[in-house]
């Protein structure tokens, strides 16, 4: 073969190979253009094969330009390959407008948090205040001031958590507090009457854990005091409170019920809404559910604060919400409030 017509072929070559290069869109079209001009067999190599015929200086003359061709080819697919990839990448940014969006998982409120709420909304729309206090507490409030002293077997309703801790000034010693009623104290201590105020907050105590006790648990307390309150005032706002969390057919009763803090001392119950008196699970076949105890302040602790019992009288009443969320949702163990197990907390 000549020079001349080997150099005919190799630049009708570029030509083509350059040529069919812009037509292709794809990697794998992309592959068979390299084994086509630049593979081992392909058109290029053979070409080069056949140099051997030549002399000397001109194959020195097409080799060189042989391979300036095979760079310039080669710079040219790997830019190619490049291209391709770039606009794979582009297209994968672009989104579809009609796929389905991606759920958001959004947060709740706890169980708890939600039935505390409810309680209270429910007293605030009869003009009660809210009112939060220490979970760490005095002897003194959390017993003594409530007509519980040292030694008293009434101690034994609560059992405590003490906390290790001795105070330089005399104070009387350190608890988590085993109920919301020190707060009642409290909020004597440094208010006038009248006071109509709600207490929620969180309770510890010394406890082995059941399907029906925990050792951390909730509680809301109530508190009324003024001229002329009477036992018939505490039943209509309680009456009022049951209608409202448990549905305007409630009925209540109230029981004997004794806490040295109260005189007299009750404990009120609804009638079951869910067999609505006749005997259900929920009820354990009484009719009634328990859901707080309650009472007149005791004038003794009226004293004790510096309040004339004479002049002022007044009703309290507290009560578990994790026991009323069970009731109302149908939970039948307290522990799951507090296991942080998703697939519970989930369902509110
Ligand atoms: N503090 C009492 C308890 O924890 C409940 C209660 C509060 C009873 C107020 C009467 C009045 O059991």
């Amino acid at each position: 073969m000549s020079v001349d017509n080997i150099l005919n072929r190799l630049s009708e070559l570029k030509v083509r190979a350059l040529q069919s290069l812009n037509g292709i869109d794809d990697t794998e079209a992309l592959d068979s253009w390299r084994v086509d001009y630049l593979g081992r067999r392909g058109e290029l190599t053979q070409i080069l094969r056949g140099l051997s015929d030549l002399d000397n200086d001109d194959r020195r003359h097409v080799g060189s330009l042989a391979n300036n061709i095979k760079s310039e080819l080669e710079q040219s697919l790997s830019d190619h390959q490049q291209s391709l990839k770039d606009r794979e990448l582009a297209g994968r940014t672009q989104f579809d407008v009609t796929l389905p969006g991606r759920s958001i998982d959004m947060g709740r409120l706890h169980p708890t948090t939600q039935i505390v709420r409810e309680i209270c909304d429910a007293f605030v729309s009869m003009g009660f205040q809210i009112a939060e206090g220490p979970e760490v507490e005095w002897d003194r409030y959390n017993f003594e001031m409530l007509n519980i002293p040292k030694d008293h077997p009434a101690r034994d309703m609560w059992d405590t958590l003490w906390v290790d801790y001795k105070d330089n000034n005399g104070d009387t010693p350190m608890l988590l507090r085993t109920h919301t009623s020190p707060m009642q104290i409290r909020i004597m201590e440094d208010s006038e009457p009248p006071i109509r105020v709600i207490v929620p907050g969180k309770c510890y105590r010394y406890e082995a854990t059941d399907a029906t006790h925990e050792w951390h648990f909730y509680q809301v307390e109530g508190l009324a005091v003024g001229e002329g309150i009477t036992f018939a005032d505490m039943k209509g706002t309680l009456f009022e409170f049951a209608r409202i969390m448990f549905g305007s057919d409630r009925k209540v009763r109230f029981r004997v019920d004794y806490f040295p803090f109260v005189e007299p001392g009750a404990e009120m119950a609804i009638d079951c809404f869910v067999c609505k008196g006749s005997g259900c699970r929920v009820c354990k076949n009484s009719g009634w559910i328990e859901i707080m105890g309650a009472g007149m302040v005791n004038p003794k602790v009226l004293e004790g604060v510096g309040y004339d019992s004479s002049k002022y009288t007044g009703f309290a009443f507290g009560m578990g919400p994790e026991r009323i969320a069970m009731l109302k949702y149908g939970i039948d163990d307290i522990r799951l409030f507090y296991s942080n197990d998703m697939r519970f907390l989930r369902q509110f």
